[in-house]
């Protein structure tokens, strides 16, 4: 919680000095009205003088006024400065975590970070109010309370003495059994979480495949057992209101029984046995709230280093002290480009991959390189490392061994900024964001202008759906894209790679909800856009197409084929259907065999046919 407080209280130190402070004033009003109501008793009620009760009673009123007005003032700071630090601490650690690493994000998961950004800071929120407003007034009460008796009769005081150590002691057996299942509790709600968002968002698929009362039932346990410990530690917790007021009430009976015998004989006024009274009460509930406090500060601070851990965890990939960007455009760039000196586009030395904690690498002996304007083909059963390996070209996982080299420069060695903007990526699971459709393509180049825009589109196959909207390029998206069909989706992603001209493409599976002809036609395109880079003058774009479908990658320059993790072929399509027998799997159970003998193949298509079908379609 202090590291925190150091990290975000700065800027509202105002409000959390000037906060306290009135709630101090307010206190010793607080602590002064038992005296004026002792005074009202004795000097007014028992002697029958009406002026004199009334003089007091508008003491009271006073007091009563002043004292709210500074609770008004505190309450004020108090708001300010915990939304403030709550709303400071929500933008801070959304930013850190749009900065972390795929490790890091992979390492807390998405709804344990949901569940940080949103309840643990709510809580930390509610702690610096509650300090604020609470802190000083109920320790301060209670002193108060205890200094102001005592002043009154130090022999009644004994009482006092004697119970507040009692509640104190029930407060501290209850708390140290209840903080340890604050964290657990955390934890617990993390998992419903969790579960929650995998069934909101698989909620299509679930009811698909008739999950639905599997669901709930797993949804069910995670709830009984969050609210197992919730119970647990409500029980002990309840304990806590009636034995104080137990003891409170007993000691309020000691201080009536012996003040009573006091007042006989004359050595305590009746006003000075209620004003006893009052202040116990007054230092009594004090504790209780006191404790309350705790609970809240106790839940606060678990909270404060669950956020803390999200803060201090460094992004694992950052720019390098020394990074530069290789020359792509201009004269500069021409041996980069072409000649003996070329330097391969894309060239990956004995580059693998292991998840933390996995048993063996995803992917391992990467080992290839490509000229500009190339395309790579990657293809792979499910699971066997395709897009962990392409995830390491922009750097969004960093090869754990051997290098990944854009333009004859290790990526750990290109400004991240730069990096990003020559590697244009589509990743598997096209995902867009509420806007509209042009906020959803300028995501890599906010300046971009329409034409480029609709340039983007007509190669990525999306401007006839998205000319035959009234809206075109303002039409509104919705929440993850929704309003747009799997295929349709898929296309705006390929698009917004293309926008800001990468000097790489990655399409991660970016044709699998589309039809043959479309993804033919879109290959076509973009083999005819990598082209005019080259008359351009820029770099000729670079392509790397991950797919599951022979068809796809099979005019490839090079096709890399993967199986659990080891690169098990690499070649041209003729290459591989000569030397790798997985290859010739994959082409077998696509192809019958006498198309693979020379005829063409029914569905998927040749070469020849791309440009043909581009056009037809
Ligand atoms: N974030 C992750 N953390 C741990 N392991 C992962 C993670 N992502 C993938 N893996 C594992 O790495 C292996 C390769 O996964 P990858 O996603 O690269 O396969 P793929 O070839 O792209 O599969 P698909 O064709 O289904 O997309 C799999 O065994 C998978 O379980
Ligand atoms: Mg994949």
């Amino acid at each position: 919680m202090l590291k925190l407080a150091r990290r975000f209280f700065g800027r509202f130190r105002l409000n959390l000095i000037i906060g306290p402070l009135c709630k101090l004033i307010e206190v010793v009003f607080d602590v002064l009205t038992p005296i004026v109501v002792a005074l009202m008793i004795d000097e007014g009620v028992s002697r029958h003088s009406l002026p004199t009760v009334l003089f007091y009673g508008g003491v009271l009123g006073v007091f009563a006024l002043v004292g709210i007005a500074f609770a008004l003032v505190c309450q004020k700071m108090a708001s300010r400065a915990s939304q403030g630090i709550g709303t400071e601490i929500r933008a801070t650690l959304y930013q850190h975590i749009n900065e972390l690493s795929y490790t890091e994000l992979d390492h807390f998961g998405t709804p344990s970070l949901i569940t940080r950004i949103t309840n643990d800071v709510n809580q930390v929120q509610l702690a610096v109010a509650l300090a604020i407003r609470q802190l000083i007034r109920w320790p301060l009460l209670a002193v108060g309370s205890m200094i102001a008796a005592l002043a009154i009769d130090w022999h009644l005081g004994l009482i006092f003495l004697i119970s507040t150590p009692i509640i104190a002691g029930v407060f501290w057996f209850v708390m140290a059994r209840c903080v340890p299942f604050f964290k657990e509790l955390q934890a617990r709600l993390d998992h419903i979480a969790l579960l929650t968002r995998e069934g909101l968002s698989g909620v299509r698929v679930i009811r698909a495949f008739a999950r639905g009362a599997h669901e709930r039932e797993r949804f069910r346990r995670a709830a009984d057992d969050q609210a197992a410990v919730a119970i647990a530690v409500g029980k002990l917790s309840s304990l806590l209101n009636p034995v104080t007021f137990l003891v409170m009430n007993l000691a309020v009976c000691a201080i009536l029984w012996q003040g009573g015998g006091l007042v006989d004989t004359g050595e305590l006024s009746q006003g000075e046995v209620m004003a006893f009274v009052n202040y116990m009460t007054q230092t009594l509930l004090s504790i209780v709230y006191v404790a309350n406090l705790v609970v809240v500060f106790t839940k606060a601070s678990a909270s404060a280093s669950r956020i803390n851990e999200v803060l201090d965890c460094a992004p694992t990939i950052v720019d390098a002290p020394d990074a530069a960007v290789p020359v792509l455009v201009g004269p500069a760039a021409a041996p980069v480009l072409a000649g003996p000196a070329a330097v391969p586009s894309l060239r990956m030395a004995n580059a693998a991959f292991t998840y933390p904690g996995a048993m063996r690498p995803a992917v391992a002996g990467a080992d290839f390189s490509l000229m500009p304007g190339q395309t790579l083909g990657i293809i792979g059963g499910t699971g066997s490392g395709k897009s962990t390996l392409v995830n390491l070209i922009p750097r969004l996982y960093d090869a754990t061994e051997g290098t990944v080299e854009l333009f004859g420069r290790d990526v750990r060695t290109w400004p991240l900024a730069e990096l990003r903007r020559a590697v244009g990526i589509v990743p598997q699971k096209a995902s867009l964001v509420s806007g509209t459709i042009r906020s959803n393509l300028t995501w890599r180049d906010t300046g971009a202008s329409d034409d480029e825009l609709w340039r983007a589109l007509e190669i990525a196959q999306a401007a006839d759906f998205v000319r035959a909207n009234p809206k075109g390029l303002d039409a509104p998206v919705e929440a993850a894209g929704k309003n747009f069909s799997g295929g349709q989706r898929q296309r705006l992603t390929i698009a917004r790679a293309l926008v800001g001209d990468p000097a790489v493409l990655i399409l991660d599976d970016s044709a699998s909800a589309l039809d043959f002809k479309t993804d033919a036609a879109l290959r076509h395109a973009i083999h005819v856009r990598s082209r005019e880079g080259a008359v351009a003058g820029g770099v000729p774009l670079t392509t790397v197409i991950v797919s599951q479908r022979i068809s796809s990658v099979r005019e490839a320059d090079l096709i890399c084929v993967m199986r659990r993790g080891q690169v098990v072929g690499l070649g041209t399509h003729d290459e591989l259907m000569r030397a790798c027998t997985v290859y010739q799997e994959i082409f077998y159970s696509q192809f019958k065999r006498e198309e693979a003998e020379g005829a063409t193949p029914s569905a998927p298509l040749a070469s020849s046919d791309t440009k043909e079908v581009a056009e037809n379609a």
